[in-house]
């Protein structure tokens, strides 16, 4: 017998209107546990308005979303996940340290001293950990913003374009970070406009046009050039949001 891997995500015809705006037009799918699951498509495809459902920070307006088995929107398994997106859900007058600090308490994290310098040191802002997130540069506080996401060791990992303002070396570091975490067996829910990583990280991956499922499937074995192919493919050349 094949034993089934239970679907840490489960979407089935959602649906999102703002107004007369529609940002999903009946997307379903799943994610199982332990998989790196990627969703490619371009600016105002749907992707951030999908991870903010399922995060639980915005309800669909029809359909059934499932996260752990629950509502997200109940909130009772906010420990389990962590979001990195446009938000960095940081506080300007604190340092960096108290921030970590403070969501470290939040989630009671364990040994959170030695935790809060560890996650520090590994996005590479240790050495300043004193100063005020407000004069952080756009690239600190995404690093900073990883550091608060990996804290609490979550098993599921929301990733809206998680790459955006890091340099080079930050971007190996977060790939590499990602790479641990897939290891260790978290399951990875990423979107990104970058094929090349996207395809890279990925053992499942979803492209979504005109606010619609248009393609899933395997990551392996497939190459950056028959992505690249398809993709554009499936893809209008259009205005943004159509
Ligand atoms: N708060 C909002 N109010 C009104 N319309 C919205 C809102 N959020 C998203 N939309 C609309 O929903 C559609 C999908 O937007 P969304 O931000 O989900 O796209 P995206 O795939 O994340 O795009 P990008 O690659 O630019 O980040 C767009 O037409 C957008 O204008
Ligand atoms: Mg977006």
């Amino acid at each position: 017998m094949i034993e089934q891997v239970p679907a840490v995500i489960t979407a089935e015809k959602l649906r999102k209107e703002f107004g007369r705006v529609v940002a999903l037009r009946g997307v379903s799918f799943q994610v199982p546990a332990s998989t790196f699951f990627t969703i490619f498509g371009r600016n105002g495809a749907g992707k951030s308005t999908l991870l903010s459902i399922i995060s639980g920070m915005a309800a669909a307006s029809s359909g059934v979303i499932r996260v752990f088995g629950e509502d997200p929107a109940a909130r009772t398994q906010r420990h389990r996940l962590s979001v990195i997106s446009h938000e960095s859900f940081l506080y300007d007058n604190l340092t960096a340290l108290e921030n970590l600090e403070f969501y470290g308490k939040l989630y009671s994290v364990q040994d959170l001293k030695e935790r809060t310098h560890h996650v520090l040191r590994q996005v590479g802002l240790h050495h300043r950990r004193f100063d005020l997130v407000r004069t952080f540069s756009r690239g600190m506080l995404q690093r900073l913003t990883i550091a608060r996401a990996i804290l609490h060791n979550p098993d599921l990992f929301l990733l809206d374009e998680p790459f955006t303002g890091l340099d080079q070396h930050a971007t190996e570091m977060l790939i590499g970070l990602l790479e641990t975490l897939k290891a260790q067996g978290k399951t990875i829910l990423l979107t990104t406009h970058d094929l090349h990583i996207g395809l890279r990280l990925s053992d499942q991956y979803m492209i979504l046009e005109r606010q619609q499922v248009v393609e899933t499937g395997s990551a392996s074995g497939l190459t950056e050039d028959a992505l690249r192919e398809k993709y554009f493919s499936l893809i209008s050349s259009g205005e943004a949001g159509q």
